[in-house]
Parts: C-alpha cells; structure tokens; sequence
C-alpha cells in the first residue's frame, strides 16, 4: 500500500500537531522574501519573525515547518534552543516591544550590573523588558546595556533611559578603515599576487607554518598545520569562520573587525586560494549588530571589486547561545539545526559542514595572516616574552586604569601586562586575582603574577589562556562570587547534551551558593564533569571552582 492510501486509511499515522494558519502563512512569505526556501536557513528565517514581531509565535513555527516541508516539532526545538527567541505558546502573554538586555558577567556584575538591572526595572515597571544576560562582548565598558540592538556602554539609568526615549533602538557604525583605504595602504596586494601566482600557495604556507601562528579561538592548533592537514582532503572544501566570540571577558575580535575587516577579509581569501576553498561561511555572534551591518556592507564592496574571482560567501547570524561557539557545534547552527556538539572522530576537518572536510578558524586567526606572509615569519616570531614567541591580542577588562584589546608579546606575565599595557590598577584598587583565559581558564591569585601567559604555560596550575581574556580582580572583589557567577553562566550555556555537564553545572552552581562549600563533593563534581563531559564547555567548566579550593581557600573558611 503506497504511503499516502496508509495515511488516509490510519487516523494515528497523519500529520499531527498544529492546523496551519493560512494567514499567518501569507504574511510569512511576504515577510520571508525567499525564492526558495531553504532548510540550513531555519535560523535566519526565525530571526525575521522575531525582528519583526518582537516573538514567534507557535502560528509562525507551523507556517514555517509547512513552508520548509519539515516537521513543527524540528522547528520548535531549534527555536527554544537559542536564547534570543521569544517562543510564545497558546496564550501566553506577550513580552513588551523593547528589551534591554544588561550583561552580568563578572567583569560587569562587579561593575555593579545588578544593581543597574534592579534600577532598570524599578523606574520600567514591565513596560520594558530588562533581561539579564551573559558577557556580551564589551567588557572594557562595563557595565553595559543593550537597547533593543544599540549597545550602552558605561551604563547606567540615565544614558539607557534616554536611548530607550529617544528610540535609538540601532547601534552606530564605528569608525573603520574601508576598502578603497586599506587598499591604498597595500591591502589586497598579497591576494592579486597568489591569483595570478606572483607567489605561489606553497610559499605563503611554509611562512604560516614557520609562524607558529596557533589558532586564537582558544584550542591553540597551529594553523599552518590545520591548511596542509585540509589540502589533503577531497573537495569540494569549505571555510568556516568562528566570530561567535561567546567566552566571557572576550572582546578582541569585535575590536579587529571595528577598525580593519578588509584585513581579515583578506586573510580568509589567502587560506581558500591556499587550501582550495569552494564556499566561505562567517558565523557571527548576533550581539554584534553594529559588525554585522559593516560587514554585510563591506562584503558588498568585496563581491563587486573580484567578481567570480573569490568563493561565494555567507554570512550567518548566531541567535545568543554560547556552545554554537564550540567548532562542531557552530557547524550544526550553521546548518539550521540546534547547536549541539558532535562526537569526534569524524573530525570537522574530515566531515564537517554539510559533510565536507571543513576549515574552522577564530576570525584573529585569519586576521595575521596577511602581514605574517608579507612580512615574514621571522617578523612575527621576533616578538615574545620569557622564552614565547609571537603576539598576542588580549582583552583586559577588570579593575585596571586602561582596560581594551592590548596587543603585547606572547609570554608576557600579567604584571607586566597591567604596568605596561593596562595603565595600572585603578585608584583604591589592589590586584588581588586574575581570570587568565576568560571564564573557562581558572582563577590565579596575585601572587602568581609572574607566569608567561601563553598556549600551554599555564597548563601545571590547571589553568589555560584560551582566547586570551583577562580579567583583573581586586581586593574589593571576592573570587568565590567570580566562580559562583561563571558556574551559573555555564549551566545557562550548557547544551545538555551529556549528563555530567548538564547535572553537575546545575548542582555545582547551588552547592557554590551555599554559604559553606562541600569541599568533597565539589571535587568529585569537578572531577566527573571535566573527565566525562562531550566537549570543551563541560570539561572546563569548573576550572574556576578548582582554582578557589586550590588557590583561595582563605575564603572558604569564613
Ligand atoms: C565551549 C567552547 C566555546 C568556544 N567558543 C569559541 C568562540 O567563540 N570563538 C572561536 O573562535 N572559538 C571558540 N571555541 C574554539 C573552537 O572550538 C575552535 O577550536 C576554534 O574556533 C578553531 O579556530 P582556530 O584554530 O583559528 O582557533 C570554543 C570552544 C569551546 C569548547
Ligand atoms: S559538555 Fe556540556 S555543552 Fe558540551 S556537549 Fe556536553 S552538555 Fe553540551
Ligand atoms: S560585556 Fe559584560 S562582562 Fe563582557
């Protein structure tokens, strides 16, 4: 019996769930715009409707799985997957028309961003949504606020009041250097010349590998290794480029793509004539509202200068999930689904993006690329600290004079970073501890001020620098609130995927609350969730729990 006599004949077997609303149907195509629909664009159809409603309601998820030909039950889970998806069922009542999301990650929260938040909803009562959120990616302005898409930096009552007043509901563009000006000053000269093999492929990526330029989203792989390991793939090949810049504390990459896009513009357009790329897709973080429109503009002007001379390139929009920033989860977003983590091997080098051998950069990686070729490996090797070589970006927040991207030797101490970088601690304020890879890289106490900060130095404290986010704290600060605050951050960002770091950053964050650690179970919390949890996210995160039993236990006696 052929399928569709089965389903007339069985009741139970017809298409359950919800009756399409043929109303809400035609309004979504109108607002959709598509010739044809595509199912790796779940993510970017659902941000439509919540730009332009304000929510998504369950009408629009059953117009939306009729309109896809999948089923609503695939179109909710990825929907009330991500955070930045109001998902209305029924009857329920609608949020207000304009959120204001305050960040309270630690270097905001110690900035005083709860009190903001409390101040927030006393003087909007609920005609205006304040939303706690995690760090969003501007922490040496902290404490921030986000007005409907319009980042406040140094918030506070006043300057949010007046944006929300004003409707001034969009960020301003920054000041950058465009293309017609980065090309006067040489840019895109190395790109031309390895089109028409001026330079030949094999030369820009023995100068890569000489580098030792190590991948900067965290992991620390060497680059030029990552290339030759994907030449050797079958194609067709993909790129795809990481700016999901989730880990608390990390702004570097926002910094670069606001003052010099085309340099990483080119740097991405180096690696796919090197690796024999056949598609590019640039995966961005969706707080960074103000790069997404320089972006989409400046890519524009990119496709008009090479024409059919460079891979076809989309740009993707994260919807506020910070694992989408793990590499195999930020294929899975990329490919409309939730983003959840995948076992390895396969290894997305192998099988990656629609099941092809795939590229997967931190955007900064890309970003040195050109001035490594042209000026040499031996250029960037001539910086470093303490035995290091290299640069390093970090992103300094905390109680320092200066805080911003300090671009310094790789190896330099944090002493040094703060004297000679940061401005010094700020008035009042003495260094009492640091995060030295953001929120996932442990906590280390003043006294270990002296420790090269780079890939693999930090390893014998149990600590790493990952993407090189440095928050200082002082001794108006309390690191068993530091820790409590990035446990709970991690049970908010936890996929769920795998037990031990869905249950234990839950329980870890209420045992932290308690006003007495259970120091043992703690431990054995940890133990469990860093050697048993799927991906990076679980098995890091109670590094800053084991850095204050390990470190702080003068706080814990009280
Ligand atoms: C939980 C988690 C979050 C991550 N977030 C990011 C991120 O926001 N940006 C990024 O480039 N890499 C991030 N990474 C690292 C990526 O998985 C991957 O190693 C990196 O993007 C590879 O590029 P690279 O070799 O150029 O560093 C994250 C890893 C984990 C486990
Ligand atoms: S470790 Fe956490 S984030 Fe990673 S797959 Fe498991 S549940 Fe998801
Ligand atoms: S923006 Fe608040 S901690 Fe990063």
């Amino acid at each position: 019996m052929d399928i569709k006599r089965k389903l007339q004949k069985n009741k139970k077997l017809r298409n359950r769930g919800r009756k399409v609303n043929f109303e809400v149907r035609d309004k979504l195509v109108e607002l959709l715009e598509v010739s044809r629909y595509r199912r790796d664009h779940l993510i970017e159809y659902l941000h439509v409707i919540q730009d332009s409603q304000g929510h998504i309601n369950e009408d629009y998820i059953t117009a939306l799985a009729n309109l896809l030909k999948i089923s609503q039950t695939e179109v909710y889970e990825v929907a009330t997957f991500y955070h930045h998806f109001d998902i209305i069922k029924g009857d329920e009542k609608v949020p207000p028309n304009l959120t204001v999301r305050v960040c309270d990650s630690v270097t905001c929260e110690i900035n005083g961003a709860n009190q903001l938040a409390e101040n927030l909803n006393d003087y909007f009562k609920g005609t205006v949504r304040i939303q706690k959120v995690p760090c969003i990616g501007r922490c040496q302005s902290a404490p921030v606020a986000v007005v409907k898409f319009n980042p406040i930096d140094n918030a506070n009552l006043k300057n949010v009041k007046q944006a929300v007043d004003a409707k001034e509901y969009n960020p301003s563009i920054p000041k950058y250097i465009n293309m017609n000006e980065y090309i006067d000053n040489g840019g895109y000269k190395l790109y031309s010349s390895l089109k028409k093999n001026k330079i030949k492929s094999e030369e820009v990526l023995t100068e890569l590998e000489n580098s030792n330029l190590r991948g900067l989203g965290g992991a620390g792989f060497p680059a030029g290794k990552k290339w030759r390991i994907l030449k050797d793939q079958p194609s067709p090949r993909l790129l795809a480029i990481n700016i999901d810049e989730g880990e608390p504390g990390t702004f570097k990459d926002r910094f670069y793509l606001e003052t010099d896009p085309h340099r990483f513009f080119e740097g991405m357009l180096v690696a796919s004539e090197v690796v024999g790329i056949d598609k590019i897709y640039i995966y961005l973080r969706d707080e960074y509202a103000a790069v997404r429109s320089l972006m989409e503009y400046e890519l524009d002007e990119l496709r008009n200068k090479f024409k059919d001379q460079i891979p076809d390139i989309e740009l993707r929009r994260g919807a506020g999930a910070y694992i989408c920033g793990e590499e195999s989860a930020m294929i899975e977003s990329i490919e409309g689904k939730k983003g959840m983590p995948r076992l390895r091997p396969p290894f997305v080098a192998q099988v990656g993006l629609f099941g092809r051998p795939t590229l997967e950069h931190n955007m900064e990686t890309l970003y040195w690329v050109r001035d490594i070729a042209e000026k040499g490996a031996a250029w960037f090797t001539s910086f470093g600290r303490n035995g290091r070589k290299g640069l390093r970006s970090f992103s300094v927040s905390g109680r320092i004079k200066n805080p911003g991207v300090h671009l310094a030797p790789a190896g330099i101490t944090v002493k040094e970073l703060i004297d000679e970088y940061a401005g010094g601690m700020l008035d009042g304020h003495d260094f009492y501890a640091y995060f030295p890879g953001g929120a996932s890289g442990g906590i280390l106490p003043a006294s270990m001020d002296n420790i090269p900060l780079d890939f693999d130095t930090l390893n014998e404290y149990d600590c790493f620098i990952g993407s090189a986010a440095i928050i200082i704290l002082s001794s108006h600060d309390k690191v068993v609130q530091a820790a409590s605050t990035t446990m709970s951050f991690f049970e908010h960002e936890s996929c769920g995927k795998c037990t031990p770091c869905r249950v234990g950053t839950s329980k870890a964050t209420k045992l932290m609350k308690e006003s007495k650690w259970n120091i043992p179970l703690l431990n054995d919390l940890a133990t469990v969730m860093s050697d048993s949890s799927i991906c990076g996210l679980g098995q890091a995160a109670s590094n800053p729990l084991k850095s204050v039993i390990k470190y702080f236990p003068e706080e814990l006696k009280k």
